[in-house]
Parts: structure tokens; sequence; C-alpha cells
């Protein structure tokens, strides 16, 4: 079948591309002598995840236990669950999957951590975990050196733990100072930190230059979307993935409405203008989305688009979209090669 013919909204990865996204970014890291452990949380499909494998990864990076029980479900053994794992059931949940494959998870608190030694004893196994450092996110992390040499003694003093290292999101110009330091503060107690897990697409290409990283946890690179555009470590060649849609209507010379709102292309800005880059109309500015309609004002575009015409559009942020879809198409040329289930689809706990 035609790419041309599948009914849209449809998000479609282009496999020959994704193949050299995922061989680009794993050369990079094996001639910098930096382990690749992905997020999935990007494509959220098995075989994708064992194409990064079967590429060199060491393990893959997932967000939530959900997400790790599905994928350890399809065979995938070594697994870093990057978040503060909070409550009875969840940590029960994350012993029961620590039983079956090796897992790793991050924590930023006294709370987090005793709750995790808790559920370790209970079950009677040790579990590896990192410290989660902010070195300048803002979002979870410890705030200081101080901090992240107290949480890995903890770690070192509660029963069925095991100090794992440091992780950060994103990898940033603090991260490799906030390292020397810790290691210097953890020196006398003889805790070495020998994992340092940073992440993130945008600096991918700058991993090299943070020489305390050893590992690295890229998820939308393989994909490519707006946000990575913007940064530079994308380029609209390299982009795989794509919501193809149709222009259902043109009720006046300027506007266009297609197919695809907010339902299919997401509302994630993230101080973007519109939401998408429509690669045949790029001076075209979707400015506003209902649930299932694209609005689309084509005032700057010399040439403007019939109604039934079929546009492909890079969305803002390809994690956010196949999170909204049962399946993916890969296509090769313009064949349907493969659909995939997003078989992780959904999996917020
Ligand atoms: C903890 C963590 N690690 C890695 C990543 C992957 O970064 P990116 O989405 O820029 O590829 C993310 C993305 O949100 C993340 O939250």
């Amino acid at each position: 079948m035609r790419v041309d013919e599948l009914e849209t909204p449809v998000p479609v990865v282009d496999i020959d591309r994704l193949e050299a996204n995922i061989s680009r970014l794993q050369s990079y890291l094996d001639e910098h002598g930096i382990a690749n452990r992905p997020h999935i949380k990007t494509h959220k499909i098995p075989a994708i995840a064992q194409m990064q494998m079967d590429a060199g990864a060491i393990g893959i990076t997932c967000q939530k236990v959900s997400e790790a029980e599905v994928m350890a479900d399809a065979g995938f053994n070594d697994i870093f669950i990057p978040y503060n794992i909070v409550g009875e059931s969840k940590l029960a949940r994350l012993m029961a999957l620590a039983k079956r494959v090796t897992v790793s998870v991050t924590a930023d608190s006294a709370y987090v951590i005793r709750g995790l030694s808790d559920a370790a004893q209970r079950a009677g196994l040790t579990l590896t975990v990192l410290i989660e450092c902010d070195t300048g996110a803002h979002r979870c992390g410890v705030q200081s050196p101080q901090e992240a040499a107290e949480l890995a003694r903890l770690i070192e003093e509660l029963p069925n733990l095991n100090f794992g290292g440091l992780m950060t999101y994103p990898t940033s110009e603090y991260t490799d100072s906030f390292v020397r330091e810790t290691r210097t503060l953890l020196a006398d107690d003889g805790l070495q930190i020998e994992r340092v897990s940073g992440g993130g697409t945008p600096a991918m290409w700058q991993v090299h230059v943070h020489h305390e990283i050893t590992e690295h946890r890229a998820g939308i690179y393989v994909y490519g979307d707006r946000l990575t555009l913007r940064a530079g470590s994308v380029t609209l060649d390299t982009c795989a993935f794509k919501v193809h849609t149709t222009v259902v209507s043109r009720p006046t010379p300027e506007r266009g409405i297609l197919d695809a709102g907010s339902k299919s292309l997401s509302s994630d800005l993230h101080g973007l203008d519109g939401y998408g880059y429509i690669c045949e109309y790029p001076e075209a500015k979707i400015y506003a989305l209902s649930e299932e309609h694209g609005h689309v004002d084509f005032s700057a575009c010399e040439r403007k688009p019939e109604i039934g015409e079929r546009l492909t559009i890079i969305p803002n942020h390809c994690c956010t979209v196949t999170s909204m879809f049962d399946e993916v198409v890969g296509m090769r040329g313009n064949e349907v090669e493969v659909i995939w289930q997003v078989t992780a689809r959904g999996t917020v706990r």
C-alpha cells in the first residue's frame, strides 16, 4: 500500500531516516566512549527499541514503571527508570520488575530513598539507586553537591540499596562541576561515582565535551521534531516522523482547516510559534487547534492548498504525538512497510 492511500491523520515514520538517526548517534557516542541508553518514551514501540539495542545501546530508559513493565515483557533486560517512585503499590510493582530484569532508578530525597529501601527489604533484593541532580532544568533533582553527597551516603547506609552514581536531565554546562564537587565530597567516604547518566536530544552532539558523563539518554533523536529542529540537533532532512493530514475546509481565502487537531498534534508549544511545521507550506502557521481541527493561516504562502490536498507536518513534540496514537506507520520510499503498535501507549503510572 502507498502511504498516500492511508487515511489521515496518521503518524508516519520514514524507516531509512529512523535507521540513519539510530546509527548516527550510536557512532558518535561510540567514538567518544559514552554508553548509549536511549529513552524509549519517544516511540514506546519494542521493535524500535530493539533496533536501538541492535545498533549498540547498553540498555534502555523508561520513564515510568508501567512503561518498563511493557518493555520487560517484550524481552528487554536492562532498564533504567530515572524517576522518583512513590507509593506502596508502585514500589511493589518496581520490585516485581527488579526480580525479572536488571533495574536501576533515581531518587532526589531521603523520603524516596527510604521507600525504596523498605520495599527492597520486603522483596529480598538489592536495588541500584542513582541520585538525580538539578544542573539547571529546575525540575526534580537535588540542588547542591552537598545534598547529593548526603543522599549517596544514605543509600549506602540503608539496607538493600546500592549507590549507582548520578543522573541529570538535560546535560548542561553545570553538569561536570556538579559531578566533580560531589566526587570530592564523597572521597573520604570511599564512595566512587562510577556512572553519570546525562540526557537530552537538543544538546546531544555536545555530550563529548562533558567529560564526567558516562552514559547518554536521548529519546527524540530517533524521530526528530520541531523542538529539536529549533535546537539544531536534527535537520529537515533527518526528521523521520511526520503526521500526514488532509485539508478538509478552506472557509476563507487565507484560512485552511486540517483533519489533525490537538488529539493528533498535541497542544505542546514549548515556546514555539504555532503547532507544527507544514513541510509543503513552510510559511503557513498552524495558529490554533481544536480537538479534531487544525486551524492554519496560509496568508504568507504564495500558493494555497485545495480541499482534499494531503499535507505532512513535523509536530512540535513527537513524544506527546506518538502517545496519542495506537499505531504508527513505518514507510520505506512511499510504501507502507510496517504498522507498529504503540505497545507502551498509556503507560503513565
Ligand atoms: C529523564 C529524561 N531523560 C532523557 C530524556 C530524553 O530527552 P529528549 O526527549 O530530549 O530526547 C528525557 C525527556 O524528557 C527525560 O525526561
